[in-house]
């Protein structure tokens, strides 16, 4: 059973600057709630009890976000406004949050190492990146933990992309065994188009076991100087990705951003209506 979720958040945001100079990116609210929290309340659907965000400096809203206010609960209590209550202490209290520093912003594979100390050695656990959005009807984590049950193997989640995108992803090369399902047998991090083994794109979540953390103490930095965890993973022999079922969106890239903007505010029952009309006019 999957229980603990790894929220790497350390990364300096600079595709959203200049919002992310003072402010962390997974905070850039989408509608009303921040990117984070969506992220967030995936995992709690999908059953984690335990989320480790690997955080870095100008980050501690982030922890303010997942801990209780007193006195803005009290406020709200005070002034009969229960549903926002419910809102700042529910999401709180459905699991545990814990906090570790990533000192340098090394790369993933460098922040999801940090989160050893706090894994059980035979335990396998989830990685979900805060800029990944996903809107899906059964979670897309959930999607992964099933396949996980099932087949006792990492599970990385897969999507296709445009051929001249490959090079934004990781890539895999694999075997279909069944119409969503695939046998990894090879991992590229940003190839060429030319150079790309297939259209399918590593999204960001991950069911990992605790044998990655020696992956990554293995694996060399790039040119970079930033230790990336798709070729970590390329150590795995066993992996399979999961064409997951739902749409996703790049929240650290402006463009997608307004995209899930526009999206999911058409799917809340108090703006659908009156958004539609206005975005109608808007395009007339
Ligand atoms: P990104 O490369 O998308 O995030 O990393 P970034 O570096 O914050 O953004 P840009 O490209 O400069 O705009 C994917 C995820 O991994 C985290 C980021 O916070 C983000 O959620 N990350 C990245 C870390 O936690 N530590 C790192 O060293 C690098």
């Amino acid at each position: 059973m999957i229980r603990t979720a790894v929220i790497p958040v350390a990364g300096l945001g600079t595709r959203f600057l200049p919002a992310t100079k003072a402010i962390p990116k997974e905070m850039i609210p989408i509608i009303d709630k921040p990117t984070i929290q969506y992220i967030v309340e995936e995992a709690l659907d999908s059953g984690i009890e335990h989320i480790i965000f690997i955080t870095g400096r100008n980050k501690s809203a982030i922890a303010n976000h997942f801990d209780y206010h007193p006195e803005l609960e009290s406020h709200l209590k005070e002034t009969n406004k229960m549903d926002e209550l419910k809102g700042v202490r529910e999401l709180v209290s459905r699991a545990r949050f814990s906090f570790v520093r990533q000192n340098e912003p090394k790369g993933l594979g460098h922040a999801v190492l940090c989160a050893r100390h706090l894994i059980g050695k035979d335990e396998s656990f989830a990685v979900m990146l805060g800029d990944d959005v996903i809107d899906a009807e059964v979670p897309a984590l959930r999607q992964m933990m099933d396949v996980h049950e099932e087949k006792q193997v990492p599970v990385l989640a897969l999507q296709k992309v445009s051929h001249q995108d490959v090079s934004k992803y990781g890539v895999v090369a694999g075997e279909y065994i069944s119409e969503s399902l695939l046998k990894v047998s090879g991992l590229v991090e940003k190839p060429k188009p030319a150079d790309a083994p297939s259209d399918l794109a590593i999204i960001g979540r991950y069911i990992l076991s605790y044998k990655v953390f020696r992956f990554i103490e293995e694996t060399n930095a790039d040119g970079t100087g930033e230790i990336q965890l798709t070729n970590a993973l390329s150590q795995y022999h066993d992996i399979y990705g999961l064409l997951f079922m739902g749409k996703r969106y790049d929240a650290g890239n402006k463009l997608d951003y307004l995209r899930a903007t526009v999206e999911l505010a058409l799917k809340r029952e108090e703006f659908r209506e009156p958004f539609t009309a206005y975005l109608k006019n808007l395009l007339k």
